[in-house]
């Protein structure tokens, strides 16, 4: 056969992935993809063992086993005061990633617009081409970060179908408050569009702030689909599982997605987070300071270098300037960072359209501080 005329030609290898295979292909400390270094809690590997033993091992029901349902909704309720309905408005799915891919192919169609705000993970444009819909990419302004409310009141139309929001958000660490989610809200108002809230990284947030979550808005809950991760939250990337939460007629056509892209997820994972998350609440709870710790000592470090960070209000991701030390752009310096210098890290122009001329690499500090101290030393060389 010839060459395939590709559904999405642009797409290559993630920048995950290749900045990790060079990392191990040159022996580098990998601070570039994001996950974890350590172990989730032991509690909840015992979990996973006693239901590996009890033979669960046939499917869970499609939208996710129920006592994990009914785990999420409490979580919810304790933490923001939420009401989610287990049965209708919550579905347990394989990563927050599926969760992002169904809640798209669900609400978006050929022709429709969805806004971005660039730098914006990399999962959404994707997703919404495999829809038939248009990415409509807003730029966020560094240092900042913040959302650009004129430029979203005249990006919004008829047209605009979806509109997805991050926070706290990856790359920059950057997060939105419920100031910012109202001004949303209001602007929203006189569209008919859908909101995308991935609040992967909601317990890793800083110096006291709080998660303000699209479930507490109640005009934004009325329309979003809102997306979690177990791995991020219990250092168990790996197990990719992930969850949404949004209105019962938003989570019916979302399940209609979800039951044929996975249909379920890993069954034995699934009752033992729940058996978890009822056991220990606390462990959620003490995240911020047990990651701001991690956060400080980095930045502590890379005073100590010719690097210049701003430091990160959320999510386990450092940006770095790297303008005192060198010309080129981030791409080639991550590559020359990674091959002689021995540190793998993220050049953040792959999360843009248009990338701005900034000098930035993102950081993951959510590493055992001899790791983070053996990475600096490296990085001060410099
Ligand atoms: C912003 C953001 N959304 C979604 C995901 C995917 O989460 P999961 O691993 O649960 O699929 C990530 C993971 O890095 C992320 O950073």
């Amino acid at each position: 056969m010839s060459s395939i005329d590709s559904k999405l030609p642009s797409v290559g290898t993630t920048i995950f992935s290749v900045m990790t295979q060079l990392a191990e292909q040159h022996g580098a400390i990998n601070l570039s993809q994001g996950f974890p270094e350590f172990d989730p809690p032991a509690g909840l590997l015992e979990r996973a063992r006693h239901y590996i033993r009890e033979r669960c091992h046939q499917y869970q029901p499609m939208a996710g086993a129920l006592p994990l349902r009914e785990a999420i909704a409490g979580k919810l309720a304790a933490s923001y005061g939420v009401h989610a309905d287990p049965e209708g408005a919550v579905t347990v799915t394989s990563g927050a990633t599926e969760a992002l891919f169904c809640a798209i192919q669900a609400v978006v169609r050929p022709g429709d617009e969805v806004i971005v705000f660039d730098p914006a993970y990399d999962s959404y444009e994707p997703s919404v081409a495999l829809a038939g819909g248009r990415t409509v990419h807003l730029p966020l302004a560094p240092p900042a970060f913040a959302i650009d409310w004129d430029r979203l009141r005249d990006a919004l139309g008829d047209r605009t179908r979806l509109v997805i929001v991050n926070s706290p958000h990856n790359p920059t660490g950057a997060i939105l408050s419920r100031a910012d989610l109202d001004r949303l809200a209001e602007l929203l108002r006189p569209y008919g569009c859908y909101v995308l809230a991935d609040e992967v990284y909601e317990h890793i947030v800083f110096d006291g702030e709080a998660h303000a979550t699209v479930l507490a808005q109640p005009e934004l809950a009325e329309r979003s689909f809102a997306v979690f991760s177990f791995g991020k939250t219990y250092h168990a990337t790996g197990w990719k599982l992930g969850y949404c939460v949004a209105p019962k007629a938003l989570t019916a056509e979302l399940r209609k997605v979800h039951q044929y892209v996975t249909f379920a997820s890993a069954g034995p994972l699934q009752l033992a987070l729940a058996d978890f998350l009822a056991a220990h609440p606390e462990h959620h709870l003490e995240l911020p300071a047990f990651y701001q710790k991690k956060r400080d000592r980095f930045a502590e470090l890379l005073a100590g270098t010719r690097f210049a960070v701003t430091p990160a209000r959320g999510t386990y991701f450092q940006l770095a300037d790297y303008g005192a030390i060198a010309d080129e752009d981030d791409v080639a310096f991550a590559r020359r960072l990674t091959i002689e210098h021995g540190v793998a890290a993220i050049p953040i122009s792959v999360f843009y359209d248009e990338p701005p001329p900034t000098k930035l690499l993102r950081f993951c500090f959510a590493k055992e501080p001899a790791t983070l101290e053996a990475a600096a030393e490296r990085l001060g060389a410099l």
